[in-house]
C-alpha cells in the first residue's frame, strides 16, 4: 500500500491550489488531479495489486485526499471570484461628480437662417416654394430663357457642361419656365437653390452658390406690382426704413430690366464702409417676364404678365450678417457658424 505516494499527491495538490490566482488554473488542477486521467484516479486502479484486506481501507484513504483536495478547489474558487467581483468594481466605479457630457447640437448656417427669412415674407405674400434640378437641360438653362445659342452667358468659362446638351444650371431661372409649363395659373412661387459657375474661389466668389427665384403671373400684372413687392420685400428684410432704388439692366429673360438697390441698413444712406460711401447696396435682378418667354413656355403674353426677380442667398446672408468673406460661409468652422 502506497500511502507515502498519496500523501505526497495531497501536498502537491495543496501547493498548487494555495499558489493559484486564476479560477481558469483552478481547473486545470482539478483535472490533473481529480480528472478520468488524473493521479487520484489512477492510484485507484493500481489498487487491484492490493490484498482484499487493504482494499477497503486504501480506498477510504483515497476518498479522504479526494475529498480535502475538492473542499480546498471550492474554497480557493469561491476566494477568487470573490476577488475577481472586486476587482471589477473598483473598475467600473462611477465618479458621479464628474461633469455631464454635453450633447453638441448643430446650428443653423446663416444661408440657412437668411432663406428662410426670404421665404417666410414671400410665402407671406401667397407665394409657394418650388424646387428645380441642379442638373439642368441646357434648354431650360438658356434656351427658353430667351439666352440665344451664341450668347455670351453660355461661354465655356463659367458654365460646368455635362454634354452639349446638359449642364449644371448657372442660374434659378430654369425654375421660372419649369413652373410656367405645369400650365396651373396664376403663378406665385420662389425657388431657392444651388447654381453653378465655374469662377475661382475668392471672397465674393465661389463655384457653387446659392440664387432665390421668384415668378409672379396673373392677368393685369405691371411693373407697378413689381415695385411695390421688392419694396415691401425690402422694409421687411432690412427694416421699415429701407428705401429701394431700380437701376435699368439687362436681362435677356425680362423686359424691361433692373436692378434693385437698397439703402444702407449701416448708415441709412449716409454713406459708409458697407456700401463703400454710396448709401446704396445693390441686392437683385429683375423684371417683367418676355414675351417671347411666356410664348415659349405656352402662355399667351396677350392675357397674361408677369414679373421676376433672382437674388444671390449668399450675399442676403453676408449682408446681413456683417460678414467680409463669403468662403466663411463654406468652412463650417463651428466657431463661425455658432454667432448667428
Ligand atoms: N438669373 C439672373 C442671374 O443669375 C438673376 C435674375 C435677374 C433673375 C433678373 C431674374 C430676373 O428672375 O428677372 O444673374
Amino acid at each position: 500500500m502506497d500511502s507515502s505516494r498519496l500523501k505526497q499527491i495531497r501536498e502537491e495538490a495543496m501547493r498548487q491550489i494555495e499558489s493559484s490566482d486564476a479560477l481558469d488554473k483552478l481547473n486545470d488542477i482539478r483535472v490533473s488531479y481529480l480528472g478520468k486521467k488524473g493521479e487520484l484516479t489512477s492510484l485507484l486502479k493500481s489498487m487491484k495489486d492490493l490484498t482484499a484486506e487493504e482494499r477497503p481501507k486504501f480506498g477510504q484513504m483515497v476518498n479522504d485526499v479526494r475529498q480535502v483536495i475538492e473542499n480546498k478547489l471550492e474554497e480557493t474558487k469561491a476566494k477568487l471570484s470573490a476577488l475577481a467581483r472586486e476587482e471589477q468594481m473598483k473598475a467600473e466605479v462611477i465618479d458621479v461628480t464628474l461633469p455631464a457630457k454635453k450633447n453638441h447640437v448643430g446650428h443653423r448656417h446663416p444661408n440657412t437662417i437668411a432663406l428662410e427669412e426670404v421665404e417666410r415674407i414671400f410665402v407671406g405674400m401667397g407665394y409657394e416654394v418650388m424646387e428645380g434640378p441642379e442638373i439642368e437641360l441646357d434648354y431650360y438653362n438658356f434656351e427658353a430663357l430667351n439666352i440665344p445659342a451664341n450668347h455670351p452667358a453660355k461661354d465655356e468659362q463659367d458654365t460646368f457642361y455635362i454634354n452639349d446638351k446638359i449642364l449644371l444650371r448657372t442660374q434659378t431661372s430654369p425654375v421660372q419656365v419649369r413652373a410656367m409649363e405645369l400650365g396651373k395659373l396664376p403663378i406665385r412661387m420662389l425657388a431657392p437653390g444651388r447654381v453653378f459657375r465655374s469662377d475661382e474661389v475668392d471672397a465674393t466668389h465661389s463655384p457653387s452658390f446659392h440664387q432665390i427665384e421668384g415668378l409672379v403671373i396673373d392677368k393685369n400684372i405691371t411693373f407697378a406690382d413689381l415695385k411695390g413687392t421688392l419694396a415691401e420685400f425690402a422694409r421687411e428684410l432690412f427694416g421699415a426704413e429701407t428705401k429701394v432704388k431700380f437701376r435699368p439692366h439687362h436681362f435677356p429673360f425680362t423686359e424691361p430690366s433692373a436692378e434693385m438697390d437698397v439703402t444702407c441698413f449701416k448708415c441709412g444712406g449716409k454713406g459708409c464702409r458697407m456700401c463703400k460711401g454710396s448709401g446704396w447696396i445693390e441686392i437683385l435682378g429683375c423684371g417683367m417676364v418676355h414675351p417671347r418667354v411666356l410664348r415659349m413656355s405656352g402662355i399667351d403674353p396677350e392675357k397674361y404678365s408677369g414679373f421676376a426677380f433672382g437674388m444671390g442667398l449668399e450675399r442676403i446672408a453676408l449682408l446681413k450678417y456683417e460678414i467680409d468673406d463669403m468662403r466663411l460661409l463654406y468652412e463650417n468652422d463651428i466657431r463661425f457658424l455658432k454667432q448667428f
